[in-house]
């Protein structure tokens, strides 16, 4: 069954890939954005403790999980979940989140990777370094996002223009395959990405303090801004929630994108040290990289006292307006800008694919649809799904997308995850699966963390999200009147996914079992 299944080419590349999948947008915009949200110094040691207790444990069941089920000769959630929990008829529907919460990711993200692929192009034709107000900014992103003048939809020709290249593109790679595309675009987009990332930090931290009126505004103290700490904030259970909540979003765990990639893996290829090196490599994106451009580089221009206002203005606003116009107050602004915003489409390219490989995945192994059709029916279906977050973006639509998808199916995704590998599937037998092959043992304190300390700050977040906002987001308190037929609107579509896929893998194991039957005779 499993012998014609793909494979990563090389041991860097599925490091690579899975280190694409999880530096993304999330590292760049989302990180300085919680980063400074919350204040001087409230953030950086709830995140730490977050990454150990949570994230490295899940991405090693992630990869362990994946390769297990892989050999099985499946690559997606529900078929993965069924063999680790072989007397379960139910298990295989809780799977589903896997499909679903990528797929619904996707229906925003690619969306998001086009406007940093129009920026990068903007600011090769200088049309940003002509702008000279924040305000200008402000408008220039709300004309391209057609929100200035949005009537009954927002979006624009040049917003769509670029979505088109961008989704192309996205399907292109996927069409080639793991090895083919996926893999020899990270092989050369990681690269490029740190470098250029790198280059960009090095040339925010020797700005030093440019402004003569304001020598405390440096570029060494918009550091301490992050890492100087306030251990006074540690009682707040919203930074704690916020930085665990960082944590999943960044290291794409919770989700079932990274079962997909380690599903391709062989029996005895190295886990332990490839998850290990694909989550240092995205917190080194994170937290050293991106953690010396955006928050150090606003802190210079706008000093302490605007940081927090500024964060909480969103991720786009100081993606696609603060940072545009940092760039224009610096020398070789114009190229630094390219940069920025070409950086920031390939960490977006590099994890939307990884988003569109489980819906291709689960048609190939489940229905035995070969990649190229599984490509083009993902290609329409997906390519319809995505308008509404262009055309309704004044609507709160990509908003609540973006509530559903990187915050709750996350949480319940891993939550699911771990309790299946660590409590029903065994963390004795995980523990060994995990070692097969592998250059490094991990710590046994790692065995009782996954055990018994992630699953239970997993279900404290859930309890914690039930009570505080359920009640809120399901009867979209604090939406606009006029958004609520949108939102509900979108909310349908989610849950007619939902049903759409839990008969697909009610069709495709019924299918197995006349299968395995004909097989027997
Ligand atoms: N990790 C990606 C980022 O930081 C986003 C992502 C989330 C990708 C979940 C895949 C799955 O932008």
């Amino acid at each position: 069954m499993s012998g014609d299944r793909q494979r990563w080419g090389t041991k860097i590349g599925v490091v690579l890939a899975v280190a694409g999948s999880a530096v993304g947008l999330g590292n760049f915009l989302r990180f300085p954005v919680q980063a400074g949200k919350y204040g001087e110094g409230a953030f950086m040691i709830p995140y730490l403790i977050a990454l150990v207790l949570v994230g490295i444990p899940l991405m090693w069941v992630e990869w362990t999980a994946g390769r297990y089920g892989g050999g099985r000769g499946h690559s997606t959630a529900p078929g993965i979940y069924d063999s680790l929990w072989k007397k379960s008829r139910f298990v295989k529907y809780l799977g589903i989140g896997g499909i679903f919460g990528p797929f619904l990711i996707y229906m925003y993200y690619v969306y998001i990777e086009s406007w940093c692929l129009a920026y990068a192009y903007y600011s090769l034709t200088g049309q940003l370094s002509n702008i000279t107000s924040s305000q200008g900014f402000i408008d220039f992103l709300s004309n391209y996002q057609g929100l200035s003048d949005a009537g009954f939809v927002s979006g624009t020709v040049p917003g769509f223009v670029f979505f088109l290249i961008t989704f192309l593109l996205n399907m292109t790679v996927i069409y080639f395959g793991i090895r083919g595309g996926i893999e020899k675009l990270c092989n050369i987009a990681m690269p490029l990405l740190l470098i250029f990332g790198v280059l960009l930090a090095i040339r925010v931290i020797t700005l030093f303090a440019p402004d003569p009126l304001h020598p405390d505004w440096s570029s060494i103290n918009g550091l301490g801004f992050i890492w100087n700490t306030d251990l006074s904030a540690l009682k707040s259970p919203k930074v704690w929630v916020a930085a665990t909540g960082q944590i999943f979003f960044t290291l794409s765990v919770g989700m079932g994108v990274i079962l997909t990639y380690s599903s391709y893996l062989r029996k005895k290829d190295d886990i332990a040290l490839s998850g290990l090196a694909a989550a240092s490599t995205n917190e080194f994106a994170e937290v050293i990289v991106a953690g010396a451009i955006v928050i150090p580089a606003a802190f210079i221009f706008f000093g302490p006292g605007e940081i927090v206002e500024i964060a909480n203005s969103g991720a786009f606003n100081l993606g696609f307006v603060t940072m545009p116009q940092i760039f224009n107050k610096i020398p070789l602004g114009a190229m630094l800008c390219f940069l920025w915003f070409f950086m920031l489409f390939l960490a977006g390219i590099t994890s939307s694919i990884s988003i569109v490989q489980p819906s291709i995945a689960f048609m190939e192994d489940e229905f035995k649809i070969k990649r190229q059709k599984a490509v083009k029916i993902f290609g329409v279906v997906a390519f319809v799904l995505c308008q509404p977050a262009l055309w309704f973006l004044h609507r709160g639509v990509l908003d609540d997308l973006d509530f559903w998808g990187a915050n709750f199916v996350i949480v319940v995704g891993a939550t699911i995850e771990i309790i299946l590998l660590a409590w029903i599937f065994g963390i004795n037998k995980a523990w060994d699966e995990l070692h097969l092959g592998a250059k490094l043992r991990v710590p046994v304190i790692f065995k009782f963390i996954t055990k018994y300390i992630t699953p239970t700050l997993l279900l404290a977040l859930l309890i914690w999200f039930f009570v505080e906002d359920w009640l809120d987001i399901i009867t979209m308190k604090g939406v606009p009147p006029e958004n609520i037929p949108y939102v509900l609107g979108i909310r349908l579509v989610l849950v007619g996914i939902l049903l759409f896929l839990a008969i697909m893998v009610w069709i495709a194991w019924k299918r197995h079992k006349s299968e395995d039957k004909a097989k027997d005779l």
